[in-house]
């Protein structure tokens, strides 16, 4: 078991070299955990044009007490996950007088923290960064497993760095601002836990939905740490991604595929819900996963509102090109990591994820 403190209103999880501490009302104590665990001259809160005005105050108010503090806004998107930004914000430390006794702070959802991350990695060869989750993708799935990096023209996440935080910090209390289709977005990223590791979990995410979806803080708050939980104890096992983890990209083969291939029109979460029930219909085909398996996925993630079908806009031909794009695409086929169920994955003795030609694919994706 991977939970340290579970009182009900608050979790600590052990991810491995770090804490991932959820509760309701934590933000009150955000500058004094930070503080703490990772020291600083100087505090860099990184966030976007988005979060800042809604919740970067009070925290900047709290770290100028403990040192400088230094605020650094991006544009908020997808569309801005990018070396140009990288390099703006990199500028943007050093004309602030941030040297290598900077705590970089990550203040957003998943773009927030992929970049934040990447500039902590790289900042003067690397410095340590504390993780602050605002959505619910990022408090489920991004902000944990070290994993940083920016798009480019060719693809997703392709220049990166694996770099730990020294914390992950997430006030559910903090999603009370964040639109509903970011909440059904990260719903999908939790489903995923459910469907790789524990058909408990999914059944439960099923059973919670309408409560998830209103923000409900005990629901969210559980379902939050359950995820935590499995995405830490794999990325534990496995933090380079040469086996288990590799369990994670569920649905983002096709779903990475389709959000390149849309220009990003489609949210994450959204493209990875696709991206589940395609792969699952692909095992199925391929006889690898139980008969019904894309079926059921397909069920909750309608209930959570979240699209399940191949977008209209773009054929399957295009979607099949775009997985060439996926880092560990070969010629003539694509990787992809499949379930044999709800709650288990298959391939474990290929390392959990299989070469799939690209025709196979495209009969699935027809
Ligand atoms: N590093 C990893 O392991 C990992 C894992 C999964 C996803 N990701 C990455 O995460 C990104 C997606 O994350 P995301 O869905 O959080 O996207 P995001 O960072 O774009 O956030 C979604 C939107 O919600 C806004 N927002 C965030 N918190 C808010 C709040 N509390 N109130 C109001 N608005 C708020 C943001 O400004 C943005 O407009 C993708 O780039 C994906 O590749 C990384
Ligand atoms: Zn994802």
């Amino acid at each position: 078991m991977t939970s340290a403190v579970n009182d009900g209103r608050s979790r600590i999880i052990d991810a491995g070299p770090y804490e991932v501490r959820i509760s309701s009302g934590l933000r009150s104590e955000f500058a004094s955990i930070i503080a703490t665990v990772a020291p600083a001259h100087s505090y860099a809160v990184i966030t976007d044009d988005n979060v800042g005005p809604l919740h970067a105050g009070p925290l900047m108010a709290a770290l100028a007490t403990h040192g400088r503090a230094s605020l650094h806004v991006m544009p908020a998107g997808e569309a801005h996950k990018t070396r140009d930004t990288w390099a703006r914000l990199t500028d943007d430390l050093l004309a602030a007088g941030c040297g290598r006794d900077t705590t970089v702070v990550a203040l957003g959802g998943g773009v927030v923290g992929d970049l934040a991350g990447f500039v902590a990695a790289t900042f003067m060869r690397g410095i340590p960064f504390v993780q602050v989750p605002t959505s619910l993708l990022a408090m489920i799935d991004a902000s944990v497993g070290g994993k940083t990096g920016v798009d480019t023209a060719a693809g997703k996440n392709l220049v990166g760095a694996f770099h730990a935080p020294a914390v992950v910090l997430a006030d559910v209390e903090l999603l009370a601002t964040l639109p509903v289709e970011h909440r059904r977005a990260g719903l999908a990223e939790a489903i995923k836990h459910g469907v790789i590791t524990d058909a408990g979990h999914f059944a439960e995410l099923s059973e919670t939905l309408p409560d998830l979806l209103a923000g409900q803080p005990a629901a969210t708050l559980a379902a939050v740490a359950r995820s935590v939980e499995i995405k830490s104890s794999v990325v534990k096992t496995d933090v380079r991604e040469h086996g288990l983890r590799k369990t994670l990209n569920f649905g983002h083969t096709i779903g990475h595929a389709i959000e390149h291939a849309s220009g990003y029109a489609l949210l994450h979460g959204e493209c990875v819900a696709i991206g589940m029930v395609l792969e699952a219909r692909l095992a199925e085909r391929l006889g690898i996963a139980e008969e019904g398996t894309a079926d059921r996925i397909a069920r909750v993630l309608k209930r959570a509102q979240l699209p399940v079908a191949r977008p209209e806009s773009l054929s399957a031909e295009q979607i099949v090109a775009a997985t060439r794009l996926d880092k560990k695409a070969r010629s003539g086929s694509a990787e992809y990591a499949l379930p044999a169920r709800i709650g288990e994955m298959a391939n474990a003795e290929s390392g959990w994820s299989i070469a799939v030609a690209d025709a196979a694919v495209l009969e699935a994706l027809a």
